[in-house]
C-alpha cells in the first residue's frame, strides 16, 4: 500500500508540436521544468526509433536539468539498449514499438522474448537503471516479467481507457485489479499508464498498491487551455484525492 501516489508526466507531445513545424519551440525542457515545479514526480519521454517527437538532444539536455528523475521509454533494440547504457537514466520503461502505430498500442510480449528482455534487464540494472516492463494486465506476462528480473511493471491501462460501455469498462478494470494484486504478490513495483485522463484517472489512482501513473496526452491537451503547470497540478491533485 502506497499512501502517496506518484505522477510521471510524459512530455512527448510537446516535442510532437515542435516537430510538426520543424521550429525551435515549444521546448520540451521548459515543459519538464514546469511539470516538476507543478508536482510531477518524474519526467517520462519516449525516444522512438523514427524520432517522430523526442530527439536525442532532448533526452541529453533534460537528463542534465531534471531535479526529480527521468523515465526513458524505449524499444528493446541494440541501438537503444546501448544508448541507455551510456545515459544511465534513473528509470527505463521497455515498450513494444511499431513504426506505423499512432501510439504504443499494446504491452510488451515478455513471455515470447524472455532471453532478449532478461539480457536487457541485466545490462541496464548493471549501470544502475531501474527497469520497468510495459505489459498488458495479463497474469502470464506478469509472471514472465518477474522471471526476467524486472523490478517494476507498468500495467497498460489503454484498453480500460478506451472502453465505452459499462460492461467492458468493468471487465477491463477487473483485469487491472487482478494484475496489480498479482504483481505486488510477486514483489514487483506496479505502475500504470496509457490513455489516462481527468475523468478516468480516479478509478486507477484509488488502487492503493499502484506506485506511479505515467500520463501524457491528456495533460498536454489540457495545457493548451490552462497552461502546463495548472494541467499537471490538477492531475496530481485528482490522484492524491483518490487515495
Ligand atoms: N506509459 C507508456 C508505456 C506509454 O508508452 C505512454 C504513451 O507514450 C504512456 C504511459 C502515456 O500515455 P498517454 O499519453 O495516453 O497518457
Amino acid at each position: 500500500m502506497h499512501k502517496r501516489i506518484r505522477l510521471g508526466v510524459n512530455i512527448d507531445h510537446i516535442a510532437t508540436v515542435r516537430q510538426a513545424r520543424g521550429t525551435r519551440y515549444p521546448e520540451p525542457i521548459q515543459a519538464a521544468i514546469e511539470a516538476e515545479q507543478a508536482g510531477a514526480d518524474s519526467i517520462t519521454l519516449h525516444l522512438r526509433e523514427d524520432r517522430r517527437h523526442i530527439q536525442e538532444r532532448d533526452v541529453l539536455l533534460i537528463k542534465d536539468v531534471l531535479q526529480t528523475h527521468m523515465n526513458l521509454e524505449m524499444a528493446v533494440t541494440p541501438a537503444m539498449v546501448q544508448f541507455a547504457e551510456q545515459l544511465k537514466p534513473h528509470d527505463v520503461c521497455l515498450v513494444p514499438e511499431r513504426r506505423e502505430e499512432l501510439t504504443t498500442e499494446g504491452g510488451l510480449n515478455v513471455l515470447g522474448n524472455m532471453e532478449q528482455i532478461q539480457d536487457t534487464c541485466q545490462r541496464l540494472t548493471a549501470v544502475g537503471t531501474k527497469v520497468s516492463l510495459f505489459i498488458d494486465p495479463d497474469l502470464k506476462q506478469i509472471d514472465a516479467s518477474a522471471k526476467v528480473g524486472s523490478p517494476v511493471i507498468e500495467i497498460h491501462t489503454g484498453h480500460f481507457a478506451d472502453a465505452i460501455d459499462n460492461k467492458t469498462i468493468q471487465q477491463e478494470y477487473k483485469k487491472i485489479l487482478l494484475a496489480v494484486e498479482h504483481g505486488v504478490n510477486l514483489g514487483l513495483q506496479v505502475n500504470a499508464g496509457h490513455g489516462l485522463n481527468y475523468h478516468n484517472v480516479i478509478d486507477i489512482a484509488m488502487i492503493p498498491e499502484i506506485f506511479e501513473l505515467n500520463i501524457g496526452h491528456a495533460i498536454v491537451s489540457r495545457a493548451l487551455f490552462t497552461g502546463f503547470a495548472a494541467a499537471v497540478s490538477e492531475m496530481k491533485q485528482l490522484m492524491l484525492d483518490a487515495r
